[in-house]
């Protein structure tokens, strides 16, 4: 599989938001706290968060720029994830973002806290910096909230950890709809709800939002039977040697590949039925969505 393009232009603007981002504190001894953040943070991911915000902005006529604080959080509090996501107590990774993780580096209790801090620091930049209607920042932060907490991110990290979800079709689904599906639909319902879009005009963008969700973490579990830590910047093979419940392991490879395959193209349909006419840059978010699909790292 070869990569679709990527809106490398929408990356660069977040990546140079991101890197401007300082997280001092009146006590100058958490510079070290600051570091590990930053450090993890600044390791380069593909940044698929924030430029789906940005390109949702931009398809209902909107100013990128505009929402790069609430693209921000969201990548502060997918960072967040990752961080705790390879701690030993839970897949036990060391390299990330083609980096040791940030436990290898600056020790397990203060990867653990800037985790936290990274999480409370992404609110603090929603509720500070990021202009709008106030009902609408705050219909954003209610929705980025919920998606990482127990009916979000963190409850389907519980769901694969505890591996408790039904043994089924849907049960599996359900896993990767909350530890993934329901961040990536965030970086694009939050940008909806900013601007005081609700249903119906918000219905089509959310079953698009649900599918890609999906199809991002089947892509993930096929990588990482498929591909390589170089290639990815992760280790290779962390789900078999944890015994993980994934796609692959359910369907075998063709089968979840297949699976992606539906995902990918129930996706482009519920993205044609979003009814915008997105004039300005009607590519972004198809070519996002074909780039989650063919994706190698
Ligand atoms: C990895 O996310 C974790 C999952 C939710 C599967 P990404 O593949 O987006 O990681 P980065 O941000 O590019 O490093
Ligand atoms: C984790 O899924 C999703 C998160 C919420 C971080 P994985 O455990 O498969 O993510 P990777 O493969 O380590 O990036
Ligand atoms: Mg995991
Ligand atoms: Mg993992
Ligand atoms: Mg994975």
């Amino acid at each position: 599989m070869s990569s679709a393009e990527y809106p490398e232009a929408l990356r660069e603007r977040v990546d140079a938001y991101l890197a401007g981002l300082r997280f001092p504190s009146v006590a100058p001894q958490t510079s070290g706290l600051e570091e590990a953040m930053r450090y993890s943070l600044l390791a380069g991911g593909k940044r698929i968060r924030p430029v789906l915000a940005l390109a949702t902005q931009r398809a209902i006529g909107g100013d990128p720029d505009a929402v790069l604080p609430l693209a921000a959080a969201i990548e502060l509090i997918h960072t967040y994830s990752l961080i705790h996501d390879d701690l030993p107590a839970m897949d036990d990774d060391e390299l990330r973002r083609g980096r040791p993780t940030c436990h290898v580096k600056f020790g397990e209790d203060v990867a653990i806290l800037a985790g936290d801090a990274l999480y409370a620091e992404a609110l603090r930049l929603l509720l500070t910096a990021q202009v709008g209607e106030p009902v609408g920042v705050l219909a954003a932060a209610r929705e980025l909230t919920a998606a990482t907490g127990v009916d979000g991110m963190v409850g389907g990290q519980y769901l694969d950890v505890a591996d408790v979800a039904p043994n089924d079709a849907e049960g599996l689904r359900t896993v990767h709809a909350l530890k993934t599906g329901r961040l990536i639909g965030a970086s694009i319902e939050c940008v909806l709800l900013l601007q005081g879009m609700t249903a119906p005009a918000t219905t089509a963008f959310r079953s698009f939002a649900d599918e890609l969700g999906v199809l991002f973490q089947i892509v993930d579990d096929i990588l990482d039977v498929t591909s390589t830590a170089d290639a990815m910047g992760k280790p290779q093979g962390s789900d078999e040697r944890q015994g993980k419940r994934t796609y692959v392991s359910e369907y075998g490879l063709d089968g979840a590949q297949r699976l992606a395959g539906d995902c990918h193209r129930r996706a482009h349909e519920a993205l044609a039925r979003t009814g915008q006419d997105r004039a300005g840059q009607p590519a972004e978010l198809e070519q996002i969505t074909d780039f989650i699909f063919t994706r190698t790292s």
